[in-house]
């Protein structure tokens, strides 16, 4: 079967939206006759779903992703003077909500076959980092990071741990474990191109701990407890209620919308490997057709937030040109690793240090893997992205 020219957007979130109009808008117009805009039932009624979804005691919403990530780092106590150990290959707010605490960024590199922290890059760093207080893994693309080393490190030296699970809501580690309810807090961000996107930001913290739960509660909500009462300088970060009433409803399809991303991962995996690619297990020159899909987890759950190819180098940005062409949509995460922005310069960080980072900011392009695509977007999508590193090879 050879495809037809159609159009292939990365993500399609009218598609998805037209699936679920007819529940969304009641729920929306509730809120609206409520005038119960901060706070009250909706959200009360979606921390406990996520909560269950993520397996955790608790969990605690707030206005975006990067700021779960800054309240549940001062939640637990990281502040100046404190490290913070996390991967060089994630997006930016991994890292700067640890800087926006006043403490340091601390770059390790990853694994190439995952794009996950690799432990031994996370041990190499405390040769010349003292002060390391917390360890920070991202769950990138919804692949779960290999937690039991990260776990067995923290134990070792007494750190804790804040997943970044900011693309990985319902991801499972080898053992079956939902990521963010491992380490000390999980945090996830609802931005709209994630698997549970709002209709706006959002985000949410999930922990075990009841006493990190209440910190976390009353720094959201400016430290304060009872009102007006100021314990500690906390932020206005919280989660409205429209946004609570759209994601429980979305919640209610999230195993669905996930399954059908794995279901086009699995489609493209054969399809690929049919065409003489290799996975990611295989370093893009080793041979055959010079595309890398991700390699699957033999156990656990990838909920394919992104689904990310290998190119060489030198043709990453005309495959991407060329598949823009054909109307498909592409991405590039990340273009640069942390450690290389200029607003880091002044840690002293220098190209090479990392290289299987560095290799993947030069290799890698994200292609459509959405539940909505069409059989016909799909094999548009890879029969085009075949063609192209061909002809470009
Ligand atoms: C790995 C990672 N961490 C943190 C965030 C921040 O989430 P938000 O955009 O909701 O602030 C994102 C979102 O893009 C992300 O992908």
């Amino acid at each position: 079967m050879t495809a037809r020219e159609v159009n292939v957007p990365l993500l399609d979130l009218k598609a998805q939206y037209a699936t679920i109009r007819k529940e969304v808008e009641p729920v929306v117009l509730e809120v609206c006759e409520s005038q119960y805009f901060i706070g009250g039932p909706k959200i009360d009624q979606l921390e406990k779903e996520v909560a269950a979804y993520c397996s955790a005691k608790h969990a605690i919403g707030c206005a975006n992703g990067s700021d779960a990530i800054l309240l549940a780092l001062q939640a637990l106590d990281v502040g100046p003077g404190d490290e913070v150990i996390l991967p060089t290959f994630t997006f930016f707010a991994t890292a700067g909500s640890v800087h926006r605490l006043g403490a340091r960024p601390v770059f390790v590199d990853i694994d190439p076959v995952t794009y996950n922290v690799c432990p031994a890059s996370i041990e190499q760093a405390f040769g010349c980092h003292a002060k390391v207080k917390c360890l920070m893994p991202v769950h990138l693309f919804g692949q779960a990071a290999d937690l039991d080393a990260v776990m067995a490190i923290a134990k070792a030296r007494g750190l804790t741990v804040v997943e970044d699970c900011a693309q990985a809501i319902g991801t499972e580690d080898v053992h079956g474990r939902r990521v963010g309810s491992v380490g000390d807090i999980g945090t996830y961000s609802f931005f709209p191109s994630k698997n549970l996107g709002g209709f706006g930001d959002g985000g949410i913290m999930a922990t075990n701990s009841d006493a990190l739960a209440a910190r976390m509660k009353r720094l959201r909500n400016h430290g304060m407890e009872p009102k007006y009462y100021h314990h500690e300088i906390g932020m206005n970060s919280r989660l409205d209620a429209l946004q609570a009433a759209v994601l429980s409803i979305k919640l209610r399809h999230l195993d669905a919308w996930s399954a059908a991303r794995q279901a086009n991962a699995r489609w493209y995996d054969e399809f690929l490997r049919g065409h003489g690619a290799a996975d990611s297990s295989q370093p893009v020159d080793s041979g055959g057709l010079p595309i890398r899909f991700p390699k699957a987890p033999a156990k656990g759950r990838h909920i394919y937030n992104q689904y990310v190819v290998r190119v060489p180098a030198g043709i990453r940005d005309a495959v991407r040109d060329e598949l823009a062409k054909r109307k498909i949509g592409t991405e590039i995460y990340y273009p640069l690793c942390l450690h290389m922005q200029e607003c880091f310069k002044s840690l002293g960080y220098t190209p090479g240090i990392f290289p299987h980072a560095e290799r993947a900011a030069k290799e890698v392009i994200a292609i459509p893997i959405y539940g909505e695509l069409t059989d016909e977007q799909r094999l548009w999508t890879a029969e085009s992205l075949v063609d192209a590193v061909k002809r470009l090879a």
